[in-house]
């Protein structure tokens, strides 16, 4: 996100200084690659490294020239759920200690719970050189993975929560070239809207999976069900695909610190708690289904012997990333293999990612082809462009059973049919 932001602000000429604390990740990005797979983004890095807008630096000097500074460094899970909030609060104290004489704006991007911001601003005042004139804001940032340039220039909406007119000023000024409505509040509601964005697109998510699994009880199809809600422009048809659940570095953290944080204010949470249960059944019920169909040999036969190689496609969380933080890859992988299965895997861009976790645990695959290699079925977890467009007859020939089991419901049940497959997918009726 802090990256995107920086390349897309250094792109409208604003004079851009990213600071970060690897120097191996400076390096790089000094030398034009991106660190991750994104759309786009190299393009832009490379044309602002060249025209100079854009640098990247360990060091806090630029602060004290910049009119406005974003916090956008991470705030993960902790286990009870809770936001980790120590990045935010170690770089606000030394964004403060290198602030210079002039006006400066704390905007921070990162997201964090309500009052954080206020904490932010009581560590500024602290550690600031005495008379520093600063106001800290809250900006929320709403882009996606795999589309971030595109919903940087073009959001929907951007988000100022400022209790300070000249900050805001600014901030407008430099939003002047983004799309979008502009909605300018107070702190609080600026830390809100944006777990709230997060958590009502989550709990869609898990409403259609939900709904997903009375469709696979009572022979419904999900598809259909939630395209004809959606049709409905108070719901709209966007979030509510069904498949193996959401992943990311957004919604699973967001849901949670919703959660605790309303526990915390004496709230009943049943709700987001209920979003968070579903989406983990959404993974959990799919590999129980794998289990099913191929410890008794894929077609309803007793011959449950394990030790079966299966083909993987698609690790990350969604596809044009190589992101797999909280990717439901990653459970079916653990729990497949604990249940004995060889794995052959294969992603277009994120396989590094995978075997830095499961090393030789899993076969990595060049091309998705050779993936099917001795495979006794496939299972497809992320929905690539390049999965929807396969000759499925070479599939066929490729894997030694035609079992497909789908969890994003790429292909038609009806096509998978005529062509000879065993076909399962979720919330539609399996082709057997
Ligand atoms: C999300 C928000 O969309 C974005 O506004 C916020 O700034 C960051 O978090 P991102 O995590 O990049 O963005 O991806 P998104 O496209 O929202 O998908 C999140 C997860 O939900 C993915 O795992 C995706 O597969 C899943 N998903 C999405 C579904 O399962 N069904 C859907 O209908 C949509």
């Amino acid at each position: 996100m802090g990256l995107v932001t920086a390349c897309v602000f250094a792109d409208f000429g604003n004079t851009v200084r990213v600071i970060g604390r690897t120097p191996e990740k400076i390096k790089k990005l000094n030398g034009g690659d991106p660190l991750i797979f994104e759309p786009g983004l190299q393009e832009i890095l490379l044309r602002n490294l060249e025209n100079g807008n854009l640098k990247f630096t360990q060091s806090y000097d630029s602060v004290g020239e910049s009119k406005i500074v974003f916090i956008a460094v991470g705030t993960p899970s902790l286990e009870d759920g809770s936001a980790d909030l120590s990045q935010v609060k170690g770089v606000a104290s030394k964004i403060a200690k290198n602030l210079g004489s002039d006006f400066t704006v704390v905007s921070c991007k990162s997201t964090v719970p309500v009052g954080t911001n206020l904490e932010v601003e009581a560590i500024v005042r602290e550690n600031a050189p005495e008379g520093a004139k600063f106001a800290v804001v809250s900006c929320p940032e709403f882009l996606r993975e795999g589309t971030g340039v595109s919903d940087t220039l073009y959001p929907d909406r951007v988000i100022i929560g400022s209790e300070s007119q000249e900050a805001t000023d600014l901030l407008l000024e430099l939003h002047a070239p983004v799309g979008g409505k502009r909605v300018v509040t107070d702190l609080a509601s600026a830390e809100l809207i944006k777990y709230a964005a997060n958590s009502i697109l989550a709990t869609k998510i898990s409403f259609a999976n939900l709904i997903a699994q009375y469709c696979e009880k009572t022979g419904a199809n999900a598809e259909v069900v939630l395209e004809a809600v959606g049709f409905d422009n108070r719901v709209s048809e966007k979030f509510l695909n069904v498949g193996i659940g959401y992943g990311g570095a957004c919604f699973p953290k967001d849901v949670k610190a919703l959660a605790y944080i309303g526990k915390n204010l004496g709230l009943d949470t049943g709700l987001l708690d209920g979003v968070e249960e579903v989406n983990f059944n959404a993974k959990s019920r799919f590999v129980e289904k794998v289990l099913r169909i191929f410890e008794s040999g894929g077609d309803g036969g007793a011959s449950a012997t394990k030790k079966k190689r299966l083909a993987i496609w698609g690790l990350s969380f969604k596809p044009n990333t190589d992101d797999i933080r909280e990717a439901p890859s990653r459970y079916i992988l653990e729990r497949l293999l604990s249940e004995g299965f060889g794995l052959s895997v294969y992603d277009p861009e994120a396989m590094g990612h995978i075997k830095a976790i499961f090393g030789d645990k899993l076969r990595y695959a060049d091309d998705k082809m050779k993936a099917l290699d001795g495979a006794e079925g496939l299972l497809i977890l992320t929905e690539w462009n390049e999965f929807e467009g396969v000759d499925l007859e070479t599939v066929k020939k490729a894997l030694s059973k035609p079992i497909v089991v789908d969890g994003r419901n790429i292909f038609e049940p009806r096509k998978m049919k005529k062509l000879g497959f065993k076909y399962y997918s979720v919330g539609r009726r399996d082709v057997k």
